[in-house]
């Protein structure tokens, strides 16, 4: 069937006539569709040529050409919307793709979940806490962290304020890529003050500068600069989980003939709202952008083969990312039958690891956190798997941060339970500190598996 065809019956809000779990319930529909009306006649956060740029990056990372590094806050806060924090999560962005793209000797393309990851699904629609019960916090685009009634009521205000906020970021993002910013000649730029006293600061200084020396040498012998060094690419993303955010961004695009959220490049759904026959899958099948779902331990053979063919019926590479985030325990014996299923079902799509959802776990007092071994270890599963498979991993979701927060345990620092206390800031999931993240990348560099060459053979 042809796009036209199939996406007949699609519109931006055909959404809304399906089951959608994760939205906030507001008190003035009329008020929530005021904001939605807003949004709507605003200009978009991003464009269409860009979204089909990273569209044909992630083709090629699903044939093993280039490797996907997608990162950034479990959830972004409105306060963190500074200069300070938004080139802090660029520079550690920036060094792990150096020192990746010196391991893999892969071109390395950076997605950030950033300018727009503001809604995060809840377990529960409420939180009771000394018998009073108010609506659970989703995001700082829905409601206010703090356990009163006023904050946590959903407002639909907030919707324009993140929005402006995403503008506000990608904007800063966007000048200081053009500025030169990104370009590999000056990794100097990315140093973060507190990175020198890191163990693993020598270590990166050494993959800089001899990264610095190829280019040179290059340079020299052939009389060019690496234009691709000079400018580097930086994508946006985010879970599409707010469906009346993501709906009043998504516009018409007559050179393409087909709708786009504008938004952000590439949107995701997550594990919780990727049932079939709801809402996120509805709205997700019809736009243009490449798009993502996280996949968990529970999606069997069946639910693949009919997600793939919703999402993808034609097949279109790197139209489709699949998340894989199985847990260190549970990769080895889960991602093989879902390679399996995916192949059998004749869908391609781009494999990516979140080595971190699958993870999380709590201290015996009660803080949630991530043991950095266990992250790393599902990386090295999935390298590993992969391989054996004949498939690729193309790339990995991780939540970090260029701050020096303590929220996962482990590390070069060794970090315990006991230093979790000292700088826990995250408001939802704990995320890799700077030097954790660094090592991350400097281990994924040194896997073997992770610089096999693309093959055809199954
Ligand atoms: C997340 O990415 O923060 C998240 C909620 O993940 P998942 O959908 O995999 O649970
Ligand atoms: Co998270």
């Amino acid at each position: 069937m042809s796009t036209e065809n199939r996406l007949k019956d699609w519109t931006p809000t055909s959404w809304q006539q399906k089951t959608t779990l994760q939205q906030p319930t507001y008190r003035d529909p009329a008020a929530l569709e005021r904001s939605v009306l807003e949004l709507s006649r605003l200009p978009p956060i991003v464009v269409s040529w860009e979204v089909d740029a990273l569209h044909r990056h992630l083709a090629k990372a699903q044939q093993g050409e280039s490797f996907i590094l997608q990162g950034g806050n479990c959830a972004e806060s409105f306060d963190d919307c500074t200069s300070e924090r938004v080139v802090e999560q660029l520079k550690i962005l920036l060094q792990m793709s150096l020192v990746l793209a010196h391991g893999l000797k892969k071109r390395i393309i950076r997605v950030g979940r950033i300018a727009g990851q503001y809604a995060k699904p809840r377990s529960a629609d409420m939180e009771t806490k000394d018998g009073v019960t108010l609506p659970s916090y989703r995001g700082d685009i829905v409601n206010r962290a703090p356990f009163d009634a006023a904050a946590r009521e959903p407002d639909p205000s907030l919707l324009l304020r993140g929005y402006e906020r995403a503008a506000l970021t990608l904007n800063f993002v966007r000048s200081l890529v053009e500025g030169g910013f990104t370009d590999l000649h000056h990794p100097e730029y990315w140093d973060l003050d507190f990175m020198r006293h890191s163990p693993k600061y020598e270590e990166y200084k050494r993959i800089a500068s001899s990264v610095g020396d190829a280019l040179t040498f290059f340079e020299s012998i052939t009389g060019r600069t690496v234009a691709d060094a000079e400018q580097t690419n930086f994508y946006a993303s985010h879970e599409g989980l707010h469906l009346h955010y993501e709906q009043a961004q998504t516009r018409f695009i007559a050179r393409t003939q087909r709708w786009y959220n504008l938004s952000t490049h590439m949107p995701w759904i997550g594990v919780r709202t990727a049932a079939l026959e709801h809402g996120h899958v509805e709205y997700f099948r019809g736009i243009a952008n490449p798009i993502a779902v996280k996949v968990g331990p529970s999606a069997d053979a069946a639910y693949l083969a009919e997600l793939t063919r919703i999402l993808n019926p034609e097949r279109i590479p790197g139209r489709l990312t699949l998340l894989h985030r199985l847990g260190a325990k549970d990769i080895e014996s889960k991602l093989p039958p879902m390679i399996e299923a995916v192949r059998a079902s004749g869908a391609e799509v781009l494999w990516i690891c979140d080595p971190m959802h699958g993870n999380t776990e709590s201290t015996a007092t009660g803080v949630k956190t991530r043991r950095f071994e266990n992250i790393l270890s599902e990386i090295e599963s999935a390298f590993k798997v992969h391989a054996e498979m004949g498939s690729h991993l193309g790339g990995v979701h991780l939540e970090l941060t260029g701050d020096n927060v303590t929220e996962c345990t482990g590390g070069a620092r060794g970090l315990s339970d006991h230093d979790l206390a000292r700088a826990y800031r995250s408001t939802v999931d704990p995320r890799l500190n700077y030097e954790q993240a660094l090592e991350v990348a400097m281990r994924i560099g040194r896997l073997s598996g992770a610089r096999s060459l693309p093959t055809d053979s199954p």
